[in-house]
């Protein structure tokens, strides 16, 4: 009694940062602190920190925060300003350890300014603009009382028809781990513990990107060497940049659910890879485990999640439930428990919340009056990295920029989108806010003169589909339909395309379509716009399509009828300015895809960098017993790291220091590259290594280095990459990473199939 009432006046002292000098230093030892905690807690009371809840509309508050102060709950998500999480916080002081509570949320893109979906973040390769793009999203998060997100969504995605493909960073493995430790080191700032950051927890751990067939929530299944070369990276990336936290994913691995897979969670996560913060569940992913079958009931299926090291248990029942049971019946040991508590209490140590649980939430007098105010916005830095994200696929005759003297008809079903310019998971953003297509040409012109407005189609025309989309949105109706009929919608449409100098059409995707649980089997733009396309083609009208989307289409009829294509993604609050940015030519593209655009779903998978294979398909000589699809051309679309500039830029043939490379050398590899056309502009020099020949088959090529690199128009620039014997390294059949000695291609180009090339031995 005398022990908790010394920790209830230490919390106090401490959570108004007076730590006087005399007391004992617990605050300042982490485990002796924890320890120490511990010590006091009873069984409830820990296991109470193991659950994590969401807070809904429905959700009772008054309840939620008894149950807080009586110690049954560790932390919240989905609450996510200041008012709403003191009174829990208030309540968690006033429970009999004062054991403070975290607030959690999804903070993907952004908080209240939305920036372009990640996809479209890891299309500007632009590190030091997703860094900012990430910074301001935990500024803005931690203003409104949030302590840590669950992202960066770091899962490799190299099928397209998964919906999550929207909210990671592509199908390369060597981009996507640059991000995520960016986006790490953006999000926890100078420390998890800084009041204007939070903590992050990568996701989803692991190989979520992977599902069978790209529909979500489908089971994985992979070789040893896959993994480890391909989709585990990122995920150790963002640990080794200090995320705190991870997210265990949904999908099974290999015949074990990953929230039930000791291997995974303590064999390589904690034991291999040394990671010692929290593991949470992904939403009633423990529940799951019974539908999976791998567990008979509630009871087995947290035995089964404790046991595999799962700390937290999002949206819990069974944790609380049914652990006092299973310990009681030694089922699982106390340190079973215990552990988990610990990671818990780490955390929040780590998010300096013990310091001072109102870190983030504040006064009440300093709670905005407005939480929308513009002044909490990040306008401008939205527009210049949503600016940075677009990418160029086809600009014939110079198409674009248009000129602003000119009659735009701008059509499309998503020319005024406030929604779907947001893209998925767009945290606490307010459709709002959003400035669309026609808001921000109509900026960009001065007025509404020069544009004609016509719709012209509604998203899909199937009603199925539609029904769909709407379910997802609890508030409003996700995708708002025209009842006219189609042809009407068309007719209008080209009646304005008549009436202009040149069509932009604002067509793809509604935002719902590239969003959790939305796998589709079709890549195509949905059948209603391509009427819409169609109809415009044919009224020999110049025709700039300004697609919006989460993953890669399908877009062969659409390269053919479109003179130019502006591939924007989802791409945040600012969009419409960012895109007129663009059409207009006050900014030049400078995005490159971090994903292939296949042909069509039946190529699918179609990463760039497979392995090499016997009986390869050689452009210019196809034939039979080669590997291919006989009924279409071979090859993507628009290839990984392709996208146009408004200027042109050559590269010389490559330079290398030497032909061969010591284990402890170093090679360099330089071009030069030119910006032969008239406008200043930005590129991506992109560097990829062929390892020629191996112990075991190796990629074709892989990405190892890019640099993005602004010249003017006319301007010259060496640009130099280092090779050492790291960037040669894989894992080879014993998992062990290693170089081999041997040939290497090195490759320079501006995307992954239009390169110079040299080769090298290493010795
Ligand atoms: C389920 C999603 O899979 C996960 O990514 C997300 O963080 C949680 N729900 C919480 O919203």
């Amino acid at each position: 009694m005398k022990k908790l009432c010394l920790l209830g006046l230490f919390v106090s002292l401490a959570s108004h940062s007076v730590l006087a000098d005399n007391l004992p230093a617990p605050m300042e030892n982490k485990d002796a602190f924890i320890s120490n905690l511990m010590k006091q807690m009873t069984l409830e009371e820990k296991i109470g920190q193991l659950r994590l809840i969401s807070i809904g509309p429905e959700m009772p508050r008054e309840m939620i925060r008894k149950e807080i102060a009586a110690g049954n709950i560790g932390g919240t998500f989905n609450s996510i300003t200041r008012d709403e999480n003191r009174p829990m916080q208030d309540a968690a002081m006033r429970s009999r350890l004062k054991i403070p509570m975290f607030f959690a949320y999804d903070v993907i893109h952004g908080h209240r300014t939305i920036f372009p979906i990640p996809l479209a973040l890891a299309s500007s390769w632009d590190m030091d603009a997703i860094y900012h793009s990430g910074r301001i999203a935990a500024k803005e998060a931690a203003a409104d009382s949030i302590d840590i997100t669950f992202a960066p969504m770091v899962d490799i995605s190299r099928d397209p028809r998964w919906g999550r493909t929207s909210e990671g960073f592509g199908e390369d493995t060597y981009l996507v781990s640059r991000i995520a430790g960016v986006m790490v080191k953006a999000f926890q700032g100078t420390g998890a513990n800084a009041a204007d950051s939070i903590m992050a927890s990568v996701k989803h751990f692991a190989l979520y990107g992977a599902v069978e067939g790209g529909r979500d929530y489908n089971t994985v299944d992979m070789s040893p060497l896959k993994m480890h070369q391909d989709y585990l990276p990122p995920y150790r990336a963002a640990i080794d940049a200090g995320a705190g936290g991870v997210m265990v994913a949904l999908n099974s691995i290999n015949g074990v659910p990953a929230t039930a897979n000791t291997w995974l969670m303590n064999d390589l996560l904690r034991k291999e890879w040394g990671f010692k913060g929290l593991a949470v569940s992904d939403h009633g992913a423990i529940f799951e485990l019974i539908k999976h079958g791998v567990a008979k009931d509630g009871r087995e299926a947290a035995k089964l999640a404790i046991k595999a090291g799962i700390d937290m248990s999002m949206n819990d029942s069974l944790y609380g439930k049914e652990l006092p049971g299973l310990l009681k019946a030694g089922e699982i040991e106390q340190s079973d428990i215990d552990n988990a508590v610990r990671e818990v209490l780490a955390a929040k140590y780590d998010m300096g919340l013990f310091k001072d649980p109102y870190l983030r939430i504040g006064k009440a007098e300093d709670d905005p009056a407005d939480v929308y105010a513009d002044s909490r916005m990040h306008r401008a830095d939205a527009r210049d990295v949503a600016r940075r994200s677009l990418v160029l696929l086809e600009n014939r005759n110079q198409t674009l920029p248009l000129k602003k003297t000119a009659k735009i008809a701008l059509v499309g079903p998503l020319a005024k989108a406030p929604i779907d310019m947001m893209g998925s998971w767009a945290a606490a953003g307010r459709p709002a806010l959003s400035v669309t297509l026609f808001d921000g040409m109509t900026r960009a012109l001065g007025g509404e003169s020069k544009l004609i407005y016509a719709r012209g189609a509604n998203i899909t025309g199937d009603k199925k589909v539609l029904d769909y989309l709407n379910f997802l949105n609890f508030d409003a109706p996700e995708v708002v339909d025209d009842p006219r009929p189609a042809q009407v919608l068309i007719d209008e449409a080209v009646k304005a395309a008549k009436s202009a100098d040149v069509v932009v059409a604002a067509v793809g995707e509604s935002r719902g379509m590239s969003h959790e649980s939305s796998s589709r089997t079709e890549l195509n733009i949905p059948a209603s716009q391509r009427e819409l396309i169609k109809a415009l083609k044919a009224t020999g009208k110049p025709l700039v399509l300004v697609l919006m989307n989460g993953r890669p289409l399908s877009l062969l009829e659409e390269k053919q009828q479109a003179d130019a294509i502006l591939e924007t993604w989802f791409s945040g609050t600012e969009g419409g300015n960012a895109i007129a940015d663009v059409l207009f030519g006050d900014y030049n593209p400078s995005g490159k895809l971090p994903i292939t655009f296949p042909r069509s779903v039946g190529q699918i998978p179609t990463y760039y960098n497979h392995l090499s294979i016997g009986r390869p398909f050689t452009p210019g000589k196809p034939g039979n017993y080669t590997s291919q699809y006989f009924d279409d051309t071979t090859g993507p679309l628009y290839p990984f790291g392709y996208g146009l500039s408004y200027t042109e830029f050559s590269l010389s043939d490559m330079a290398l220091s030497s032909t061969t490379l010591n284990k402890t050398g170093k090679l360099d590899a330089s071009v030069t590259l030119e910006n032969t056309g008239k406008r200043d502009g930005e590129t991506v020099v992109q560097l990829y290594i062929q390892d020629v020949t191996g112990s075991i088959i190796r990629p074709v090529k892989e990405l190892k280095n890019f640099r993005k690199v602004m010249l003017k128009a006319g301007e010259k620039k060496v640009i130099h990459f280092t090779i050492t014997e790291d960037d040669l390294k894989f894992f080879n059949a014993q998992l062990k990473y290693a170089a081999e000695p041997g040939k290497f291609n090195v490759q320079i180009g501006l995307d992954s199939q239009d390169v110079k090339q040299q080769s090298f031995e290493l010795l």
